[in-house]
């Protein structure tokens, strides 16, 4: 187990490139399932946790995979798939595997899928993908813990989600693409990552119009074909090293991501005092020397990314002034402010909102991530902290980050990996 040492008071500066999207390249490692012939390409991959779990899940059901991680290129032949069961230990250790069982479905017409369960940020239900299943044909079975859909043929059809769902439409995205006629989804997640899933199921020979809106129309083809693919670069991994040039008084330039990608972020950057500019695929931050504190509410795309919370409240720790957080994704999304209440931060939690004091300065603790994101934001905070930090159970921040550590030291952290 490794922990991270460090020692705040560094403003950072500097140039820094995100890889690609986590969040975009796990749905297109299992949409890499529904071709039956050639080679799939992914360039830019991040060697994180996230991404070799799923890739285990693939090769488990018989797909051919190389991951060059010097490279950053993964090659995928799906070609001689011979099994359709995503196990238990695979998916409990990332729920996004359950983003197996649309293209499974659609091209072997079963999948048997272990049941994700829940996580440390909340119930996490599948109900809309299941249901989505159903409308479009398939038969579902719920047995010991996995869930099972057969269907000869996936029939198109209108469904409307309850709520936008980013690995919902994922999910039924890759199954209807291999249905029998049109499906329309509404009320569909138009997530950026969902945009470039669609971008490369195009490229396979899919058809699709509307993605990035709230409806979303696919007309089923007989099959598809591998392709080549660069993913989106990773706006939650900018998205951190914007909140951490912030928390720390610092100038950062980060390459590889959008600024629309982040708009909402950016807005509040700017409101909490921030100098931003931009160009086609960059973003620099100039940050002040106190920042000035501001509230976040949490949303769908384009809203403000619930993945972003955390760190928005570390930087909001140290804000002049008070600011609210607003929840609403997750039920259990605060997991980070006890932790932050340990580096001297004034945070008091009603419900789904949260409330931040801003203090003149945080001090150095011995801290415990609980989530990816709640693990980036304790780095932010214990960066912008006096003092020295400890932050334990650093696995869960090397899910979503490839060595976050060696970025932030190139922009002039004081932060070591250690082994516990
Ligand atoms: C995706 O999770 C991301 N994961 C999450 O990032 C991110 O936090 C989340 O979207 C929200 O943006 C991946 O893309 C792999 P949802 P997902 O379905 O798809 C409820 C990270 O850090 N819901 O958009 O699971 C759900 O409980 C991770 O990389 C249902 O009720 O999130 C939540 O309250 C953490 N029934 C809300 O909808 C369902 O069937 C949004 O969840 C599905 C979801």
């Amino acid at each position: 187990m490794y922990y991270f040492a460090v020692e705040g008071g560094t403003r950072l500066s500097g140039e820094i490139s995100v890889g690609a999207s986590k969040n975009a390249v796990l749905p297109m490692i299992a949409a890499s399932l529904l071709a039956d012939r050639g080679t799939t390409v992914l360039k830019n991959v991040p060697n994180n946790a996230d991404v070799r779990t799923m890739l285990a899940v693939i090769s488990q059901l018989g797909a051919e995979v190389d991951f060059d991680k010097k490279s950053h290129k993964v090659t995928i032949d799906a070609s001689r798939v011979n099994s359709y069961e995503a196990p238990y230990d695979l998916v409990k250790k990332m729920r996004a595997s359950f983003l197996v069982m649309g293209p499974l479905l659609a091209r072997f017409g079963v999948a048997r899928v272990s049941q994700p369960g829940g996580c440390a940020i909340g119930a996490r239900p599948v109900d809309q993908h299941i249901r989505g299943f159903q409308k479009l044909g398939a038969k579902i079975s719920e047995t010991h813990g996995y869930t099972v859909a057969k269907a000869k043929r996936l029939r198109g059809t209108v469904l409307h989600f309850d709520r936008p769902t980013h690995t919902g439409t994922e999910n039924i995205l890759m199954s209807a693409v291999l249905a029998e006629g049109k499906t329309v989804i509404i009320n569909a997640a138009q997530d950026p990552e969902v945009v470039d899933l669609c971008e490369f199921l195009k490229k396979m020979g899919a058809k699709i119009e509307g993605a990035g809106t709230s409806r979303i129309t696919i007309r089923g083809v007989s099959s598809l074909k591998a392709v080549e693919h660069k993913p989106i670069g990773d706006r939650l991994e900018a998205g951190t090293f914007l909140f951490a040039a912030a928390a720390t008084g610092g100038k950062v330039k980060v390459r590889g991501c959008p600024p629309e990608h982040l708009s909402a972020v950016l807005f509040k950057l700017e409101d909490m005092g921030a100098k931003i500019t931009g160009g086609r695929n960059w973003i620099e931050i100039s940050a002040p020397r106190r920042l000035k504190s501001t509230d976040i509410i949490t949303d769908p795309y384009p809203g403000f990314p619930t993945d972003l919370q955390a760190l928005a409240m570390a930087a909001l720790s140290i804000a002049e002034g008070t600011g609210v957080v607003w929840e609403r994704i997750f039920e259990n999304r605060f997991l980070h402010v006890m932790e932050l209440q340990r580096l001297g931060a004034n945070i008091t939690i009603l419900g789904d909102r949260a409330t931040i004091i801003g203090v003149d300065s945080l001090s150095g603790a011995n801290v415990m991530a609980s989530d990816i994101r709640a693990g980036a934001a304790l780095v932010i905070a214990a960066m912008s902290a006096k003092g020295k930090s400890k932050i334990s159970r650093v696995y869960h921040i090397d899910r979503g980050y490839e060595r976050l550590e060696k970025k932030l030291q190139k922009l002039g952290a004081k932060i070591k990996r250690k082994e516990e």
